[in-house]
């Protein structure tokens, strides 16, 4: 029986609290959380916000309340911090489809070809990548590899797609999808549209070509918080992750928000509990950790993607 059963929420968001003041420690959370656990982080973002932010705490302890390569990233960043991932087998499928043994294999048939990888993959496959990037900033990364006119983006050949209309370069395409975006159809969204024909219609750059035909906006998931904010719309069909929600419903009170499909759930981002953050402050579990030797190199990635100039 988990030991932590008998409290109620309330009870359990205190003593997480206490905890963490007790520590010196934060709690960050990214967008696809479970509300309750949104609701008492001390900073909520995308995976690249949250890497960020661990980097720059003055905190020793972070619970990351995520996926694993989230908090594998944040460990990259910051070695000497203490990184907890509540739950070690919240992970990302779409992660798990490249590993480095496959990477090896297409630079080897592509020998001319720059390694794009997105951040969704493990620090191996970081570490024998040229440079890291997200959805956010992922048409800047690959354009600003002046020199290389081949790309290998792995691997989320949906987002790959997409950056390669903003291109000149070759894109080569890795099998990769994340397995909730993905499942998202054309269809679904029109039939939604259809009940809310005011409605604009923003969706995450790993939905399928013929999804994101159908968006007012493409983005990544702190995009969308952005884009909901300034459009003129009173009504958003929202073709990402429902986790988004909690928040986007918060700050936005005289808006509505409709879900593309019922069935736009990350699994591995709803494990997370409050008691299972309990446990971890409790325990130190379960730590995080990346070997130097992939760490560094795993790193130089990252700060590459981080070199590239923002938009204004
Ligand atoms: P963001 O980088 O936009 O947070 O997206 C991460 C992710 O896993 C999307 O499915
Ligand atoms: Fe991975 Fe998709 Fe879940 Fe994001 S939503 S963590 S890409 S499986």
């Amino acid at each position: 029986m988990d030991p932590y059963e008998i409290f109620d929420d309330q009870l359990l968001k205190e003593k997480i609290r206490e905890e963490l003041n007790r520590q010196n420690g934060i709690l960050l959370a990214h967008n696809y959380q479970r509300a309750e656990i949104q609701e008492i982080a001390d900073f909520g973002g995308d995976s690249l916000g949250l890497s960020q932010e661990a980097a720059s705490t003055e905190a020793e302890v972070i619970v990351f309340c995520g996926v694993h390569f989230m908090a594998e990233t944040a460990a990259i960043l910051s070695p000497q911090k203490t990184v907890l991932l509540p739950r070690r087998e919240a992970g990302c499928p779409m992660a798990d489809m490249v590993d480095v043994e496959g990477l090896l294999r297409i630079k080897e048939e592509h020998p001319d070809a720059a390694v794009v990888c997105y951040v969704n993959t493990s620090a191996a496959v970081k570490a024998e990548s040229d440079i890291c990037c997200t959805s956010a900033n992922a048409v800047r990364v690959v354009n600003s590899l002046e020199g290389a006119n081949k790309i290998i983006f792995i691997p989320d050949k949906n987002l790959g797609m997409y950056v390669s209309r903003f291109t000149d370069k070759e894109v080569v395409l890795w099998e990769g999808f994340c397995p909730t975006h993905h499942r998202l159809s054309a269809g679904e969204v029109k039939e939604v549209l259809g009940e809310h024909p005011q409605a604009r219609f923003v969706a995450h750059p790993e939905c399928r070509p013929e999804v994101l035909e159908l968006a007012d906006h493409i983005c990544s998931t702190s995009g969308i918080y952005k884009y909901a904010g300034e459009v003129d719309a009173r009504e958003l069909v929202i073709g990402t992750e429902m986790g988004v929600l909690y928040r986007l419903q918060l700050e936005n009170r005289d808006k509505r928000f409709y879900r593309s499909s019922n069935d736009m759930i990350c699994p591995n981002m709803k494990l997370i509990t409050l008691q299972d953050v309990l446990y971890s402050l409790l325990h130190r579990v379960h730590a995080i950790t990346v070997p130097e030797e992939i760490r560094v190199r795993a790193e130089k990635a990252i700060d590459g993607m981080l070199a590239v100039p923002r938009e204004r």
